[in-house]
C-alpha cells in the first residue's frame, strides 16, 4: 500500500478535467458589466475598455489581478469582490466569444503610419500577434478604444498598472515617448 486511500483519491481527482466554462452563465453574469463595458462588450464610454473578443485567459487574469488588488481600479474592485472563480471562468469564455468592436474610419492616416512604424520598431506584434488580436494572457489591441490605449500605456510607463504579467509591458512602455504613445494608440484603435 504505497499510495493509501488519500493518494488514490488525489490521483483520481487529477484525472478529472477542470470544469468547462458555461457560456450561458457567463452571459447572465455579464449583465452587471454592460452598464460600463457596453452592450455585447463594446464600450461607448471614455476610459472603459471594450471586452468583446479579448482572449479568454487575458480577461480571467485581469479579473483575478483586480480581485487580488495587484491591478487597482475603484470601479472594478466592488464588482470583482462579488465574483467566484467559476464566474470568472464563465465571463472569460463569454467575452472571448463575442465579435470584437469594428474599428472606426481612420481620420488621421499620417498618425497611423507613425504608429505602425513605432509598433514595428518596438516589435509589439511579437507578443500581440500580427493581427493584434492578442493571445492567451496577452491583450487584444486591434479596435480597442483609442483613449483607453493611451491611458493603459501611460499606466504601465508610470508603474501605476502592475498586474501579474505586467513585467513585459512595463519594460516595453518605459522608453516610449508621449508622441509614440499617441501614434501607437491611434494606429491600433483603427485596425
Ligand atoms: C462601474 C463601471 C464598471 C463595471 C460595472 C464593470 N467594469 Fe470592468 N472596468 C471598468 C473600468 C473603468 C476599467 C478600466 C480600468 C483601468 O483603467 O485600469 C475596467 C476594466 C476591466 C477589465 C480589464 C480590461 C483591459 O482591457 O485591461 C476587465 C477584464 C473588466 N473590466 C471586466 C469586467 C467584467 C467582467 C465586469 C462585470 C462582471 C465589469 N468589468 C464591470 C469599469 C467597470
Ligand atoms: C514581451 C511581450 C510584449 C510585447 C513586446 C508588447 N506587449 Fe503589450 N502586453 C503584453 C502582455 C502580457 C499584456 C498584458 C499585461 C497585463 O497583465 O497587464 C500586454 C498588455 C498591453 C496593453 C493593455 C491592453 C489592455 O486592454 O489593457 C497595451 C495597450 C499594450 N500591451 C500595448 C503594447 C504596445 C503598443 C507594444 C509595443 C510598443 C506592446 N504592447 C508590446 C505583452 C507584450
Amino acid at each position: 500500500m504505497r499510495h493509501g486511500v488519500a493518494g488514490l483519491l488525489a490521483l483520481a481527482l487529477l484525472s478529472v478535467p477542470a470544469g468547462a466554462a458555461d457560456l450561458e452563465a457567463g452571459k447572465a453574469k455579464a449583465e452587471v458589466c454592460a452598464g460600463c463595458h457596453g452592450e455585447n462588450g463594446i464600450s461607448q464610454t471614455q476610459n472603459i475598455p471594450s471586452l468583446a473578443g479579448q482572449p479568454d485567459q487575458f480577461i480571467q487574469w485581469q479579473l483575478v489581478f483586480f480581485r487580488a488588488g495587484t491591478r487597482k481600479n475603484e470601479a472594478m474592485k466592488p464588482i470583482v469582490d462579488q465574483l467566484t472563480n467559476e464566474d470568472i471562468r464563465n465571463l472569460g469564455a463569454y467575452f472571448a466569444s463575442l465579435q470584437p468592436a469594428k474599428a472606426p474610419p481612420d481620420d488621421d492616416p499620417d498618425l497611423s503610419k507613425k504608429g505602425a512604424e513605432a509598433a514595428a520598431g518596438r516589435r509589439c506584434a511579437s507578443c500581440h500577434l500580427d493581427s493584434y488580436a492578442g493571445t492567451k494572457g496577452v491583450a487584444r489591441l486591434a479596435g480597442q478604444r483609442e483613449e483607453y490605449l493611451v491611458k493603459a500605456l501611460h499606466d504601465y510607463k508610470s508603474g501605476q498598472r502592475v498586474g501579474g504579467s505586467q513585467a513585459a509591458m512595463t519594460d516595453v512602455a518605459y522608453p516610449l515617448s508621449a508622441e509614440e504613445i499617441t501614434a501607437l494608440a491611434h494606429y491600433l484603435a483603427h485596425l
